[in-house]
């Protein structure tokens, strides 16, 4: 199975300027089929976006968006506009999100949103570095997972990527240390096993679950060499082009 390699910018570059000349550089660098690789920039950039990679292998992502189609929200943007500028994944529930009020609620509301404009939602859950040191990550794991997919059906369940985030091992989390690839192994496989419960085994075994804490390219192919480990939502990295090109062609 190609690896899924995800390149999350959050609110970064600060210019459009800064950001075409990324798109540019990704599109030449990426040229192999060896994985799929997709780009999720600020909203405000995802027009220029598409005009670059109309041609070429990298499908865009965006970073959220709301679970209404249209109406009075300000600020907020549906997922079917997403659709109507060619976007193929929304991450959702992101902790930095879940950090300014979304919960599991709410990610639940938008995934819906997302899979009835067909697209394919990221959804990340992850355990806060207090949940950890009490014991409680898998609990936590399991009450956001449930939460999430209680909403929703096995149908809809087999159109989700998951993306495992230990809150505590990412690079804006204080004190972030790195999660051993063992460790989010271990985790993987836990949500592998909630999503055969509620999607039915095959579903556990085939959806696609990354690893979603901090990576660099020098331990990127720790992560992926597990085959559970379907592939990667990079953050801070990915605003470094040659590094994110070099996990992008991993060969593991
Ligand atoms: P980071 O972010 O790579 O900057 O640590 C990872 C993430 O937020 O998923």
């Amino acid at each position: 199975m190609k690896k899924l390699i995800i390149a999350n910018w959050k609110m970064n570059p600060s210019t459009l300027r800064e950001a075409r000349r990324m798109f540019l550089a990704l599109k030449a660098g990426v040229k192999s089929n060896k994985s799929e690789v997709v780009v999720c920039p600020p909203f405000v950039y995802l027009a220029a976006a598409t005009e670059v990679f109309k041609s070429g292998k990298i499908r865009l992502g965006a970073q959220d968006c709301f679970w209404a189609e249209n109406g009075p929200y300000t600020g907020e943007v549906s997922a079917s506009m997403l659709k109507s500028i060619g976007v193929k994944y929304v991450i959702l529930g992101h902790s930095e999100k879940r950090a300014m009020g979304e919960n599991s609620e709410t990610v639940g509301k938008k995934i819906k949103a997302v899979l009835k404009s067909n697209l394919t939602p990221v959804v990340c859950v992850g355990e806060t570095a207090e949940q950890k040191q009490k014991g409680d990550a898998f609990a936590a794991l399991e009450e956001q997972a449930e939460t999430i997919f209680g909403g929703l059906s096995g149908q809809q369940i087999k159109n989700i990527v998951m993306a495992y985030e230990p809150v505590w091992a990412i690079s804006t989390a204080a004190n972030s240390r790195s999660c051993p690839p063992d460790e989010a192994l271990t985790a993987i496989l836990f949500l592998r096993k909630l999503l055969a419960k509620t999607a039915g085994p095959k579903a556990g075994q085939t959806l696609p679950v990354l690893y979603g804490g901090s990576v660099d390219e020098s331990n990127a192919d720790d992560y992926l060499r597990n085959e559970a480990v379907s592939g990667l939502l990079a953050g801070g990295v990915s605003l470094n082009v040659k590094k994110f090109l070099k996990i992008s062609q991993s060969k593991v």
